[in-house]
């Protein structure tokens, strides 16, 4: 994880780059300490909250653009510890969220204001923010792409609707600040993006809906999990029984699994498309963790190794972690499919973005 900090208008705005692709912003007023954090992963809660201490800054909002299918949101932890308000809108339902902002409301920030845009498509909960030279698109407008409109009462029309009416409106100086970008970036501006981006060449919007729609990408891996997580509050479990594991996999969620176990140990027999740390490498490796969507589930041979890297890790600050109760042999036991021989690479879970756009 790495913070890049710039200065827009009269405030700063620190954007937290997630190994996973997703980004979160502090949006800083140097004048008044007051701060607002916008969709910060659960993996970030302490990079978030050692910034804004080491600055004296006082968390005033915690907000999220929309209900995150792809990775835990930290807004419950961050706003219990700094006593913020925590933000989402009103179609989004959180437990926990005490602020439902209208359309075009302004939430305070010094003797400034941020403005919150309701922007449906990617989901119907969206909401953009708006900052003088500064848009938080969320998951609406990426660099060089678009969100994805097929899960969670997403429409296709109404995301082209909230980019046209809403993030095509702004000046092109203005800076774009996405929710997620899978090459690395932090910041695009609304006039390359109207120039630049594939998706933005696409005037009918009937053609857009329709490109959109074709090729879905997969589903985020545990969705549901991370859905009762970010919604209902319902913390992940700290052990998974290996018939509920079998279910995962079956769903397509192997890339979810952490094995710990030593590489002869794989040799034997293990799961397709599960991720290889070695326990002893864990520590080490904290960016591959991070890859991998959570709930990460830990599998060793019986699960003493798989709780003692969960135990390493959640001092780390990495959550989202669950031991797969009696290990390899459980699910084997239970009717799991397991192979032999090399296990190759991890199988990657879905994102929140749509494919690249259909040639013109
Ligand atoms: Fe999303």
């Amino acid at each position: 994880m790495s913070t890049e900090t710039n200065t827009v208008g009269a405030l700063e705005v620190a954007a937290l780059k997630h190994a996973q692709g997703c980004r979160a912003y502090l949006i800083l007023d140097p004048a008044s300490k007051e701060a607002l954090a916008l969709d910060v992963h659960l993996d970030q809660a302490g990079e978030a909250a050692q910034r804004l201490e080491a600055d004296g800054y006082r968390l005033r909002w915690m907000v999220d653009t929309h209900t995150h299918a792809d990775h835990p949101s930290a807004s419950a932890l961050m706003a219990g510890h700094f006593k913020a308000t925590r933000v989402a809108h009103a179609k989004s339902k959180h437990a926990g969220v005490t602020h439902l902002p209208d359309d075009h409301e302004p939430l305070a920030l010094g003797d400034g204001a941020v403005t919150i845009r309701h922007t449906p498509g990617h989901t119907p909960d969206h909401m953009a923010l708006l900052t003088p030279g500064a848009v938080f698109s969320g998951d609406s407008l990426f660099i060089g792409g678009v969100a994805r409109a097929d899960f969670l009462g997403g429409d296709a029309g109404q995301l082209y609707d909230s980019i046209h009416d809403v993030m095509l409106s702004l000046d092109d100086a203005t800076l774009l600040y996405p929710g997620h970008d899978y090459e690395g970036r932090t910041h695009s501006t609304i006039g390359a993006e109207r120039t630049g981006n594939a998706w933005l060449q696409i005037a009918d919007r009937d053609r857009f809906v329709s490109s959109l729609e074709a090729d879905a990408p997969a589903e985020p891996a545990n969705m549901a999990a991370l859905l009762r997580y970010n919604t209902e509050a319902i913390p992940f479990p700290a052990t998974i029984s290996a018939s509920e594991t079998i279910k995962i996999v079956e769903q397509g969620g192997a890339g979810t699994i952490i094995d710990v176990r030593g590489a002869d140990e794989l040799q034997q027999a293990h799961i397709k498309g599960a991720r290889h740390i070695v326990l002893d490498e864990i520590l080490e490796r904290t960016d591959e963790v991070r890859k991998t969507p959570a709930p990460r589930l830990i599998l060793c041979h019986l699960g003493q190794r798989a709780a003692m890297a969960q135990a390493a890790l959640a001092q780390h600050g990495i959550g989202g972690l669950t031991v797969i109760s009696g290990g390899i042999m459980a699910y084997a036991q239970a009717g799991g499919e397991t192979e032999g021989g090399d296990p190759g690479a991890a199988l990657e879970g879905g994102g929140c973005s749509a494919k690249a756009p259909p040639p013109a």
